[in-house]
């Protein structure tokens, strides 16, 4: 079969290109594109890709990705559908949610509802997927705190229930195994509405200010490193703030984040990224890990 002859489209004959459905704006088009509607459709994108043998990776929001351009040799599975995006009440503090619900979504949720414990996610962009297979967090928490079980759908589309105890959550870092997370339950604390509500608006404030939200970009690009200052400042002490390769550019807010300012291909992205790193390697003898997933369109060398 010809690499675009299982590349699925969308209703209006477009090819899927992945700089369409990425905060970066980067990544071309994959083998073979699946958008499943429900939890057993996610089951049955899962099977055909291993009977097809094919590596899948799975897109919450697109927030945190940095997509290589061209054509690539894998799947994508798309978790975003409306039968993936519900939320619902489990108990007096518990709320269950499919892994597609926007985050934004579930605070507003929580909110409304009196419950909290997630104010600290306010501001990071994505979905609950997302957020949980990369640990986001932020402020000393991570998404990984208030949770208490999750359902995993495994490569051959089985689906298996842990108990949050039972995933390894370090920082944004999480060791699930191979397979996609399909919902969610969180336990949160009963609190008054407003206090909630008060508590996202001053984190999210507070990242509108020190973030470059209004260029598309991925978040912080780079781990901050053990042991050492954050990695947002070693950059700045580079003088990196500002260096630019092609469209690609070191935010003028934060050294930490890189801007696409115009059309910038990943290849621009990954060179900088390079730059960076050897800068900070050189000045402070410190190595800079990627914080962004980076989803080649060849395979990494060992
Ligand atoms: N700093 C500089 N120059 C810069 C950027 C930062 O000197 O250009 C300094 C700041 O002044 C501060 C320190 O470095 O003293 C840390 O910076 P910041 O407070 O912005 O936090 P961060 O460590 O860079 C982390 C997360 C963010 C999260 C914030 C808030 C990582 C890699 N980043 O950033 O998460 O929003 O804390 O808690 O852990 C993300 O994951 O994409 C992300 C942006």
């Amino acid at each position: 079969m010809k690499a675009t002859a299982c590349v699925q489209r969308e209703a209006g004959g477009r090819e899927v290109r992945l700089e369409d459905l990425t905060s970066f704006r980067t990544g071309g088009r994959p083998r073979h594109y699946a958008r499943p509607r429900t939890c057993e459709g996610l089951r049955a994108a899962l099977r055909l890709c291993s009977k097809r043998g094919l590596p899948v990776h799975t897109m919450g929001g697109g927030t945190n990705l940095l997509v290589d351009d061209g054509e690539l040799p894998f799947a994508v599975v798309h978790v975003c559908a409306p039968g993936l995006c519900w939320i619902r009440r489990t108990g007096p503090c518990s709320v269950r949610v499919g892994a597609g619900v926007r985050m934004s979504r579930l605070l507003s949720y929580c909110a409304r509802a009196g419950l909290g414990g997630m104010e600290f996610m306010a501001g990071i962009p994505g979905t609950v997927g997302g957020a949980l297979a990369g640990n986001a967090g932020a402020w000393g928490g991570s998404i990984g705190d208030p949770l208490a079980r999750l359902w995993l759908v495994d490569l051959r589309g089985r689906l298996d229930e842990r108990p949050a105890e039972g995933v390894r959550f370090s920082y944004r870092n999480c060791s699930l195994g191979e397979g996609i997370i399909a919902e969610a339950e969180f336990m949160l604390q009963p609190c008054a509405p407003r206090q909630v509500a008060e508590r996202m608006k001053e984190y999210a404030t507070w990242k509108a200010r020190s973030h470059p939200l209004s260029r598309p970009s991925a978040g912080c690009i780079f781990k901050n490193p053990p042991g050492s200052e954050p990695a947002g400042r070693l950059l700045d002490l580079c003088g990196l703030k500002g260096t630019r390769v092609g469209g690609a550019q070191v935010s003028a807010l934060h050294a930490n984040f890189i801007c696409n300012m115009a059309q910038a291909s990943s290849v621009d992205v990954m060179s900088l990224i390079q730059v960076m790193q050897s800068a900070v390697r050189t000045r402070f003898g410190v190595e800079l890990e990627m914080e962004i997933k980076h989803w080649p369109s060849q395979p990494v060398a060992a």
